[in-house]
Order: C-alpha cells, then sequence, then structure tokens
C-alpha cells in the first residue's frame, strides 16, 4: 500500500495525513477522488440537489477585504429584489420542482430588513403549502432576529467561517467589532443552538493562506459537526484590497484543484453532510461544479435572480450565468449532472442526513 492508501483507510484522519491529502498528486490524487466518489455513492447515494438561488440584495454593511459587493466599492447600482420578485422566483423553483432555495444577501441589519425578510419566510411557507424549504445566506445577526427567522419557516443556514484562523481572519478583513472572529463563531453556535441545519466554509487560495490552514478548516469543520459545506476558490476582484496582492496567489488551476481535494477529503471525513458543488468552481473551469460532483458533492445552486440584478452581484470576478435565465441554467444543469453520472432529486428536500442523525 502506498501512503496515501493507507492514509485513506483509517477511520480519522490526523492533521499529518490533511496535509498528505492535499499535497497529493498524480495517481494518489486519483485514488483520494476514487474513494470520496465511493464514499459519497453509499453514503448519501448519486443524488443531488437543487437550492435554487435568490441574491436577495448586494447592499452590505460590510468590508470584507475580498468581495466585490463590500460596501465601500461604488462601482455597483445597488438594489433589493422586491417581493413580487422574489415570489416569482419562488414560484419557479416550485413549477419546476425545486424542494428548496436559498435566499442570499450582503450583511443587512435594521428592523425594516430583518422585518423583511420575515415576512417573506411566511409568503413562501404560505404560497408554498410548506412544499419548499428555505435556506437563508444573510451574514450575522442576533439570535433575536435568528429565531424570529427560524420560527417564520427557515429550516437551514449558511454562514462561512471564510478562514477557521483567526490570525488569517484578520489579515482578510477591517480589524473592528462589526468583522471579529469571535464573533462569526458566536453566530455558527447560535444558529446551530436554535436548531438549524448549519452549513459552513472556506475559501480556497487565498493571500497568506497556507496547507496548514486548509488542514486545519477540515479540522475545524469536523470538530463544530457541520450539517452542510460550501467551499470554493478565492477569486480575485479588482475593487478590492486583497487585489494587490494578486500576482503572489497560486495560479488558478492550482487553486481549482485545492478546492478538489478539500471536497473530496471531507466527503471522506464527514460522510453524510451535505457538501455544495459551488459556482466559484465553474468560475475556474467550465467543468468546475461536475468535477465536484464526481469527489463527492451533492447540491447545486442554480440561480433564480433575475437577470437585470446579476452583473450588480459580483463577489468575484468572471461570475458564470450572468446572462442566462432561470430556464437556461436549468437544462444546463440537467445536462452537465447527466454527465457527471448523477440524477437530480427533484421534489425532495434533501436535508442533510447528519442533520436528520443529530436530532433523531
Ligand atoms: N472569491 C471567492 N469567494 C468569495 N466570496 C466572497 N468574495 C469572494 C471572492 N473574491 C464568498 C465568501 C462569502 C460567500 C457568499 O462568497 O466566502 O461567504
Ligand atoms: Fe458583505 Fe458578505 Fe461580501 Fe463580506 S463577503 S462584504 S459580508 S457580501
Ligand atoms: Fe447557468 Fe450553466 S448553470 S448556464
Amino acid at each position: 500500500m502506498t501512503i496515501v492508501e493507507e492514509i485513506l483507510a483509517k477511520p480519522l484522519f490526523s492533521k499529518e495525513d490533511l496535509l498528505v491529502l492535499l499535497g497529493s498528486q498524480n495517481v494518489d490524487r486519483l485514488k483520494l477522488f476514487e474513494k470520496a466518489k465511493e464514499v459519497k455513492t453509499t453514503c448519501v447515494g448519486r443524488k443531488v440537489y437543487f437550492r435554487g438561488l435568490i441574491e436577495y440584495s448586494n447592499y452590505c454593511n460590510k468590508n470584507c477585504y475580498y468581495c466585490g459587493i463590500r460596501a465601500g466599492n461604488s462601482r455597483y447600482a445597488r438594489y433589493q429584489m422586491t417581493d413580487a420578485e422574489v415570489m416569482e422566483a419562488v414560484s419557479y423553483a416550485l413549477v419546476n420542482d425545486y424542494a428548496s432555495i436559498v435566499i442570499q444577501s450582503g450583511e443587512r441589519t435594521g428592523k425594516t430588513f430583518v422585518d423583511g425578510i420575515e415576512s417573506l419566510l411566511k409568503m413562501i411557507d404560505r404560497q408554498s403549502e410548506g412544499k419548499i424549504h428555505v435556506t437563508l445566506s444573510l451574514g450575522e445577526q442576533t439570535r433575536e432576529t435568528y429565531q424570529r427567522w427560524f420560527d417564520a419557516g427557515a429550516h437551514r443556514y449558511l454562514l462561512r467561517i471564510e478562514v477557521s484562523n483567526p490570525e488569517l481572519y484578520l489579515k482578510l478583513h477591517p480589524n473592528n467589532l462589526q468583522h471579529n472572529y469571535q464573533r462569526r463563531l458566536d453566530a455558527l453556535k447560535t444558529l446551530r443552538s436554535i436548531g438549524y441545519q448549519v452549513g459552513t466554509g472556506v475559501m480556497i487560495g487565498l493571500p497568506f493562506q497556507t496547507l496548514d490552514d486548509l488542514a486545519d478548516d477540515l479540522l475545524f469543520f469536523r470538530d463544530f459537526d457541520i450539517d452542510m459545506a460550501g467551499m470554493g476558490p478565492y477569486i480575485e476582484h479588482a475593487d478590492t484590497p486583497l487585489f494587490k496582492y494578486r500576482d503572489e496567489l497560486l495560479p488558478l488551476k492550482e487553486r481549482f484543484d485545492l478546492s478538489l481535494k478539500m471536497v473530496a477529503i471531507l466527503r471522506i471525513m464527514m460522510k453524510n453532510i451535505n457538501i455544495a458543488a459551488t459556482t466559484a468552481m465553474q468560475t475556474i473551469d467550465p467543468q468546475g461544479r461536475e468535477k465536484a460532483l464526481m469527489v463527492g458533492a451533492n447540491v447545486i445552486m442554480p440561480n433564480l435572480t433575475p437577470v437585470k440584478y446579476r452583473q450588480d452581484y459580483l463577489l468575484y470576478e468572471n461570475k458564470p450565468c450572468l446572462d442566462e435565465e432561470a430556464e437556461e441554467c436549468k437544462s444546463c444543469l440537467e445536462a452537465r449532472i447527466h454527465m457527471a453520472g448523477d440524477t437530480i432529486g427533484y421534489g425532495e428536500w434533501g436535508d442533510s442526513i447528519h442533520y436528520a442523525e443529530r436530532n433523531p
């Protein structure tokens, strides 16, 4: 047996094991991918769940150094979808048997916003007669807000830790209370205690980030016992402070390959969580999402945002699907998923099996 084969046969990976897997090349790398595919097939099945993505608003109070829609960037026209537009996207999801949607936006607080989301959640539940499950991705909020949204019908919440190393976190965000590592961690814990299915994730290939950091990210996911993960390559954006480090980054291809390895390793470590094949992966490689599905991912988020807003929701550059209507993304993804050898779980919520196990 090679070293990688020995590691892959272990029930629990150590940090050293993770570093070997992240650095694996050639045959070893393919062994890792093969094992991840096997685990996916036996533990969650070859079914992919759709989460219709609604990019609700690009207003954001924060200034993360990597993100194109940071408050400090005046290049984009700021928008908020109307309730009617959201409900139209919800109807599309309903008619097309997407049993689940994600509402995402820049981080906003304030009564109008919080009330607005609460009322949308109630409307969605009513209009879909409970058929549509909603995932929120609306950043850090107070416990009270998280609780209200949960009571109004939200089932899952995505909040990426972004990087699990607090020192690295500090280099990627302004140093103030609003961008505080501990606060983010506390928000994740609060979501968990309220009863959400909790998803988190990281960016891969950031400036200053090392393989050691990525190994720690994987251990963080395991220790936190997450239900869902969304990870993708970091992609530079010209209107952001981190852009000046663009020459120090790993080449795009390597960032992509590391992202694939992160997905594969996480699938083997946490066999029955949901893992997204993220849009950022497709930004680098036209077949990026299919490749992620083949090494363990089992969730895809087709974009349902009205096309007129898409070019204003650019967290990173070269984001795909800026002109494609929901229908085009649907048939495109159907073909891609088919090519990856999976089927689509139409009409199924596709809840995290891991979450169900945690809450028998
Ligand atoms: N490249 C890749 N991902 C990014 N995100 C924000 N900016 C970038 C970027 N430049 C990710 C963050 C955030 C998610 C919504 O988008 O991880 O949590
Ligand atoms: Fe705002 Fe999220 Fe972008 Fe940070 S990553 S600036 S919170 S939209
Ligand atoms: Fe949008 Fe392929 S997923 S066009």
